[in-house]
């Protein structure tokens, strides 16, 4: 058989692959879609015309969207994982589970999401569900508690961007050194990533950064606090 851009990247067994690929369609036709596109273009607009923050209405639209990481950055992820060893992953928003990898603690607020990421999860088979802990509710609480791994080695900030940066110095006292972070749709949503790369590009916080030309921009940082500028 021919090789994918999936079969090159992953290694998984056929059904899920399978799966995979039936989760991005349905996840890539939803955001193509005339009501996904033009609530991205509202929101964009308004908050460059005057100043619109996420609220209950986003959140409610949202109910019902995968909202998933595109699947090429899904591959780049996977092989940071991989590559970089890292043995425990959070993952700051879960929606219906499609970027999995690692040993991973996942977060979803949305009942509903965080009953298809199970049921996703269940039909790749205990080496996907066997490595992920779900802590459902707000993060904000649920990445607080003791029983947090001593050490992060990688943090995907999938999430709402108001969240982004509190969700960083929650987990940020547990990042290991050479830990990596990646947050999403960086160069789209520029302007409500704000206080967050302000932060990260701020020496005195440790981060060292790029930004990734993936669609909507992903930026990738590696937690090094105390080298040389
Ligand atoms: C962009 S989606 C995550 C997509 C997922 N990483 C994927 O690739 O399939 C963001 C998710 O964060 C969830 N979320 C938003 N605020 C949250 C909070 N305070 N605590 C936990 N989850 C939250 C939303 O319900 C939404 O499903």
């Amino acid at each position: 058989m021919a090789p994918t851009a999936a079969t090159l990247a992953l290694s998984a067994k056929p059904h899920v692959h399978a799966l995979l690929k039936r989760l991005h369609s349905a996840s890539e036709a939803q955001e193509k879609s005339l009501s996904q596109s033009w609530f991205w273009f509202k929101r964009l607009l308004t908050s460059r015309l005057f100043t619109w923050k996420w609220d209950a209405s986003a959140d409610d639209h949202m109910r019902d969207k995968f909202v998933a990481l595109e699947e090429d950055k899904c591959h780049f992820m996977y092989l940071l994982v991989r590559g970089s060893g890292a043995l425990n992953v959070v993952e700051a928003g879960t929606s219906f589970g499609v970027d999995v990898s690692g040993r991973v603690i996942a977060t979803e607020k949305e009942p509903t999401k965080a009953a298809r990421a199970r049921e996703h999860w269940a039909e790749a088979g205990d080496e996907v569900a066997g490595v992920i802990e779900l802590r459902e509710g707000d993060l904000l609480e649920t990445l607080k508690r003791d029983d947090m791994p001593e050490q992060v080695d990688f943090l995907l900030l999938d999430i709402w961007t108001p969240l982004a940066l509190p969700t960083l110095k929650i987990v940020q006292p547990r990042l290991k050194k050479g830990a990596i972070v990646l947050a999403d749709n960086t160069t789209m949503a520029r302007t409500w990533y704000k206080e967050y790369l302000d932060y990260i590009h701020d020496p005195v916080n440790g981060f060292k950064t790029t930004e990734i030309p993936y669609s909507g921009g992903l930026q990738m940082s590696v937690y090094l606090p105390g080298e040389v500028n």
